[in-house]
């Protein structure tokens, strides 16, 4: 629903004629506040009627949050707010600290890591459709996220926010989301481009990464935000890339983000990431943002503008910066009386980031436990700190207000009824001794089933911005406790919230496993439904979870944190799976991994000519074969069989999810273009797909293949 929203538009719409007049234009409805017109026709209007000085206030922050407003041409304060899981709590002009508001609180949507474990791109779009709803509501223009940056090592402080190790699964739920979220008439900002995949040193730390990795597994998923999501806004990151600041960087900016890409919306700093007036100016950022309050002094204000007057900045790139700030503002209709209006804190946004949880827990082990029939059970024992802790309101940026959060002994307790006692025991605590311990083991020894809910939470150190995890242990002494209440009650379930850590010590005992993420203010209610079988569980991992920390690329090879301010990723091209398949690493879960309380059969596997487009056409059968309705991710790997540059053993290029009732089977067709068989060829500075025989790989994870037919592509291609 569009209707007319702020102040500047109750008082001025909505006679166009009245508002020119309003601003002084002589009666006459200036061509820029015409929405019949073309959007570059109007950047143009007015860019012509700015002077510099209005330029310059343009495309620096006027405020921790926002861009000045211009009154005499009617240009409103541009607002913009993180994050990537929901509108954040206002934040005060000038500081850090919260601006007061009561009007603030909002849906609280799960982790970026939760909605990637949905493999689910139209949830995706839903969820973003339901943040720039709130945004609006809010009176917001662009909000921070998503964030893409591809999970590299499991210790990187904001793996939470990111969608995984796959380029081609974060890209697919960057696009749903960015598009969800634009409709809304807000401008989405597409972060940290490029290479921000470790907090340790991420102001100044400068990667090396070699091309092929940084083309095949670092960009596509920023590529796929820009030209298919249509994404408006860019934010450049706080690292280095090849020796050069990333908000600040010719290579990533310039020639890739707006020459390759031909993208044609506004680049902006990371709060801080800028660092010079000649590099912001040359190298392609459009808007500095920050943290001090000195703003005119910013890289891109007065010194920007001095340089210009003495002629040793050209005056054409400061038009090029404000006409795309501009541009965004029209393609988000700021200047038009029916821009979007939005809704905020709705059951229907609710009920989004509700699914979002249901469909990105995943299960990783369940000996039949699993689901939990009350009838038979009279005490369970919830233990563990993350049971009652509430998460969504820290982390760093992307914390949220959140209207409200049901935690996880609030939801199964609610689920289990009058009739089942429930007995809560903390277990632990980030400064807890061992009292705490001891009495978890008592609580469950008088319990048919202990429901252990721990993991990380967002302390510093842990899933937080700012700073990496110090190792992949689960903290607070938590190996020891699960190992004793197991010694205990050989029913134990595992809930493991936050990003993935060692399991080692006490899986081989557990009677069940599941990976809950951070899934927001639905998160209790969404995990009591799956252990109590309302719900069947059906999210697949989005990064592999090592045995040991070592097992992984970048540590197996002493390639984090970097030394002397350089980190070099000589894992190249095998990041994540990549790395475990091909180096025939058995990982403790594998990428795409998840249960269902169903059970699915993959059959008839086709490979059929493509439409035009389309190389060639995969079709097969799902059917649910168990008794329960279930939904399952079908995926579909690529691996070449005699590629002339090394290729990772498999790469994800395809995926469906399909619900099914028991005993339905559907056809499944996913198609294949040219980029499901390509690699980029440094040599020739474009993507190859090689004449070669490739093999098809469908299945239920990277490493549970069902099917599998060779294709032969007849010619060579190459495409950029
Ligand atoms: C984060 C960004 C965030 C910005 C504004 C930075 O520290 O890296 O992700 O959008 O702050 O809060």
């Amino acid at each position: 629903m569009k209707r007319t929203s702020s102040l500047f538009w109750r008082f001025l719409c909505p006679s166009l004629p009245a508002l020119a007049l309003a601003l002084n234009l002589h009666g006459q409805t200036p061509l820029y506040l015409d929405p019949s017109q073309k959007l570059d026709a109007r950047v143009d209007d007015l860019l012509a009627r700015l002077t510099l000085d209005e330029k310059i206030s343009l495309i620096h922050a006027g405020s921790k949050f926002s861009t000045p407003a211009i009154s005499r041409l009617g240009i409103p304060e541009r607002w913009m707010s993180d994050g990537p899981m929901g509108v954040r709590e206002d934040i005060s002009r000038d500081s850090w600290n919260a601006a007061g508001h009561t009007g603030d609180f909002s849906t609280a949507m799960p982790a970026g890591i939760c909605l990637a474990s949905t493999w689910d791109p139209d949830l995706a779009h839903e969820e973003g459709q339901a943040i720039g709803e709130e945004a609006r509501a809010r009176g917001k223009d662009i909000m921070l996220g998503p964030a893409v940056n591809i999970y590299r090592t499991p210790l990187c402080g904001r793996n939470f926010e990111y969608f995984g190790e796959d380029p081609y699964l974060s890209g697919c739920t960057a696009v749903g989301y960015i598009q969800g979220e634009q409709s809304q008439d807000i401008s989405s900002c597409v972060k940290h481009f490029a290479l921000n995949n470790q907090e340790f040193e991420r102001g100044s730390i400068d990667v090396e990464v070699d091309e092929r990795a940084l083309r095949e597994i670092y960009l596509p998923a920023f590529r796929a935000a820009v030209q298919e999501g249509g994404v408006w806004s860019v934010m450049g990151a706080y690292n280095q890339f090849r020796g050069q600041h990333c908000c600040e960087n010719d290579y990533l900016l310039n020639q890739i983000l707006k020459g390759e890409w031909s993208f044609k919306g506004l680049v902006m700093s990371d709060w801080g990431g800028a660092h010079d007036t000649r590099e912001c100016a040359l190298n392609g950022l459009d808007l500095e943002m920050g943290s001090s309050q000195d703003y005119d002094n910013y890289y891109l204000a007065q010194p920007y503008e001095d340089a210009l007057k003495n002629g040793s900045l050209p005056m054409d790139g400061l038009d090029d910066k404000v006409r795309r700030n501009l541009r965004v503002m029209f393609a988000t209709h700021v200047f038009d009386s029916d821009r979007a209006t939005g809704s905020l804190n709705t059951a229907a946004h609710q009920a989004v980031s509700r699914r979002v949880a249901e469909e990105g827990i995943v299960l990783l082990k369940n000996n039949g436990i699993l689901p939990l029939d009350t009838s038979r059970i009279k005490t369970i024992a919830i233990i563990g700190d993350n049971a009652t802790r509430l998460q969504c309101h820290t982390g760093g940026s992307s914390e949220l207000k959140a209207l409200y959060e049901i935690t996880p002994l609030q939801g199964i307790t609610k689920r289990a009824g009058d009739d089942v006692n429930i007995i809560f025991s903390q277990g632990y605590a980030t400064n807890g001794g061992p009292e705490l311990a001891a009495r978890a083991v008592a609580a469950a020894k008088l319990a048919d089933v202990v429901i252990y809910v721990g993991g990380l939470n967002k302390q510093p150190g842990g899933d937080s911005e700012g700073a990496d995890r110090k190792d992949f242990k689960l903290p607070y002494g938590q190996d020891e406790l699960i190992q004793k209440i197991e010694a205990a009650n050989h029913k134990t379930i595992v809930v493991l919230l936050g990003t993935p850590a060692e399991m080692d010590a006490w899986v081989g005992r557990a009677s069940a496993v599941l990976q809950a993420w951070y899934t927001g203010m639905e998160g209790g209610n969404a995990l009591a439904e799956i252990l109590f079988g309302d719900v069947n569980p059906s999210g697949k991992l989005p990064c592999t979870i090592p045995k040991r920390l070592e097992d992984s690329p970048a540590h197996a090879l002493r390639a984090y944190p970097g030394s002397d301010g350089v980190v070099t990723y000589s894992e190249g091209l095998l990041v994540g799976y990549r790395w475990f398949d091909t180096k025939k690493i058995e990982p403790q879960c594998p990428f795409g991994y998840g249960l269902s309380y169903t059970t699915f059969k993959y059959s008839d596997l086709k490979l059929v000519p493509g439409a035009k487009g389309t190389i060639v056409e995969v079709q097969f059968n799902l059917e649910n074969t168990g008794n329960r309705p279930g939904a399952e991710v079908a995926e579909l790997y690529v691996h070449e069989n005699r590629p002339h540059l090394m290729r990772p053993e498999k790469e994800l290029k395809g995926f469906k999810r399909v619900y099914l009732q028991p005993g339905e089977k559907q056809a499944v067709t996913i198609p294949l273009t040219q980029t499901a068989f390509g690699y980029y060829d440094p040599s020739q500075k474009s993507w190859v797909a090689q004449k070669d025989t490739f093999t098809i790989l469908v299945g239920s994870s990277s490493q549970d293949i069902r099917l599998n037919a060779d294709f032969s592509l007849p010619e060579t291609l190459t495409f950029n």
